[in-house]
Order: structure tokens, then C-alpha cells, then sequence
């Protein structure tokens, strides 16, 4: 992944880009984007405008994830709960949805950046999911950033779906019941191929994973702040990234165990 510190708007963030350590940078960063509605109430606004502002946010995260060299960015946009949403509030933003992946779908074939979706794809409206698909396409051959979407997306659904994929192949004869090893399990998952996260970032001050990507944040550093979406800028990101580079990860080993690895 190429790193590009000369890109537009860099300069204004030296300040921060200095205290990072540029070689030490997550692979890959998961982000709950919330706090759309709670934005838009305090300026006594309709929830929708904080959506319609929230698309500024994901366009600093994709760019900076990219000028940066961060391998995956993966947003999670709508949740299978979200569903039970007012109707109205539903349609807004998978028109917004829609509209917004339209709308980029240039830039980010300029930017290098391949886009994939993960959950439920399938149950988003025929205009959003054309939307989608046609961006899925023009970006497949981008090899800089994979931004993935989550759409419709529930970890547990995901589970189920992988457990059941599983039981068929058994049930077939195409895979052995002492062959289901965590592995196994992961390759069937949406997120097949992609590594776990490294760091989840939620924004909006709630301090839960609302059913997100479960099984791959087993060991992911967990990132709460309390700017509301909307107002998420490169900054902000920068800010959650520093506090990421403060922590030791280490995956059940003593942190002896893990300063001895990383000296060597
Ligand atoms: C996140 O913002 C966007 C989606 C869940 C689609 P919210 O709409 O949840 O905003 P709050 O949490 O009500 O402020
Ligand atoms: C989580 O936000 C889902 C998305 C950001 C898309 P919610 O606002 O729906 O989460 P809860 O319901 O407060 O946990
Ligand atoms: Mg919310």
C-alpha cells in the first residue's frame, strides 16, 4: 500500500502526522459510524440531515484511510435492526445510501479504492443495491484501499449463515466434521479474505457493538468517542489512531513476552 502524505489537506495535519508513527499504522480500521440523529436534533433539525451530513464523514475517513496506506476501511452504514426504523427515516437513507455511492463512485476509482459490501445486500431497495453493485463493479480492479460497506449487516446473522453453510457442506459430503476449525468457520464469513480489525472506532458516545462484525473483533482495540458522527473529522480520526499506537496488544501474552518480540 503507498502512502501519500503529499496529498490535499495534509499539511493542515502535520501536527498530528508527526506524533504518529507512520510505520505502525492498523491494516485495518472498523468504524460504527453514530450519532447522525442526535447531531441533526441538537441543531433542531430532521434525524436525515445529520445522514446527509454524515456522508461528509465517511468521504474524510475513505480518504484519509487511503492517503495514510490503511489496507481496509470497513463502515458500518445499516444494521439488520435498523430495519425497524420509522419507514420514512428507512427510505431517506437508502436513498441517501443510494445517491451518495452514485455520487463517488469517480472518485474512487481515481483514488484507487475498491469498494465491497458485506450483509444482507440483498434486502436493500432494487435502486440502492443497482447503485451499489455498479460501484462494486467499477472498482474492481482498484487495488489501493478495500472500503467495505456493511449493509443490512448483523454479526449474529452472519454466524448463523456461516454455521449453516457448514452444516449443508457436511450434510453433502464436501467437507468433513473434523475439518471445522476456526478456519473454516472465518472463510465463510462475508469478511473471507479481509484480516480482523485492528482498531474499531464508534463515534456518538454509546459504548456497545450493536451486533458488529463479532467474531472478527475478538481481539480488535476498542475506540469510544464522544464526537457525533458528523462532526467526525480527519482530526478526529487522527486523534483515535495516536491513542491506538499508545496500546500494547497483546493477545494473552504477558507484556514482557510481547517487549521481548518487538525489540528483537
Ligand atoms: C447512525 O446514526 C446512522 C445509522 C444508524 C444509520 P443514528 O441514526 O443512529 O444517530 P443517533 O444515534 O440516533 O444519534
Ligand atoms: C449501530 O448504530 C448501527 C450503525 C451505525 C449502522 P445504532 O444507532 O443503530 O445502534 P444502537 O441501536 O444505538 O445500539
Ligand atoms: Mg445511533
Amino acid at each position: 500500500m503507498t502512502m501519500n502524505l503529499q496529498a490535499p489537506g495534509m499539511s493542515e495535519l502535520k501536527e498530528q502526522l508527526d506524533r504518529l508513527d507512520l510505520s505502525r499504522l492498523p491494516r485495518h480500521v472498523a468504524m460504527i459510524m453514530d450519532g447522525n440523529g442526535r447531531w441533526a436534533k441538537a441543531r433542531g433539525l430532521e434525524r436525515s440531515v445529520g445522514h446527509y451530513e454524515g456522508v461528509k464523514s465517511v468521504r474524510r475517513a475513505t480518504e484519509l484511510s487511503s492517503d495514510l496506506g490503511i489496507e481496509f476501511l470497513t463502515l458500518y452504514a445499516f444494521s439488520t435492526e435498523n430495519w425497524n426504523r420509522p419507514q420514512r427515516e428507512v427510505d431517506i437513507l437508502m436513498h441517501l445510501i443510494g445517491m451518495a455511492i452514485q455520487q463517488e463512485t469517480p472518485d474512487l476509482v481515481k483514488n484507487n479504492v475498491h469498494l465491497r459490501l458485506i450483509g444482507d445486500i440483498e434486502r436493500m431497495p432494487k435502486e440502492a443495491w443497482d447503485r451499489l453493485h455498479a460501484c462494486e463493479v467499477a472498482t474492481q480492479h482498484c487495488d489501493g484501499l478495500t472500503l467495505t460497506l456493511a449493509l443490512s449487516y448483523s454479526g449474529r446473522r452472519e454466524l448463523t449463515r456461516a454455521a449453516r453453510l457448514i452444516a449443508e457442506e457436511v450434510a453433502s459430503g464436501r467437507l468433513r466434521t473434523e475439518d471445522i476449525d476456526e478456519q473454516a468457520l472465518a472463510s465463510r464469513l462475508f469478511t473471507n479474505g479481509m484480516p480482523d480489525p485492528d482498531l474499531l472506532i464508534r463515534t456518538g458516545g454509546e459504548e456497545r457493538v450493536s451486533n458488529y462484525l463479532l467474531w472478527q473483533t475478538a481481539y480488535s482495540e476498542l475506540y469510544f468517542t464522544d464526537v457525533l458522527w458528523p462532526d467526525f473529522d480527519k482530526p478526529a480520526y487522527l486523534d483515535a489512531l495516536i491513542d491506538y499506537q499508545r496500546r500494547e496488544r497483546r493477545f494473552g501474552k504477558t507484556g514482557d513476552q510481547i517487549k521481548a518480540t518487538t525489540k528483537s
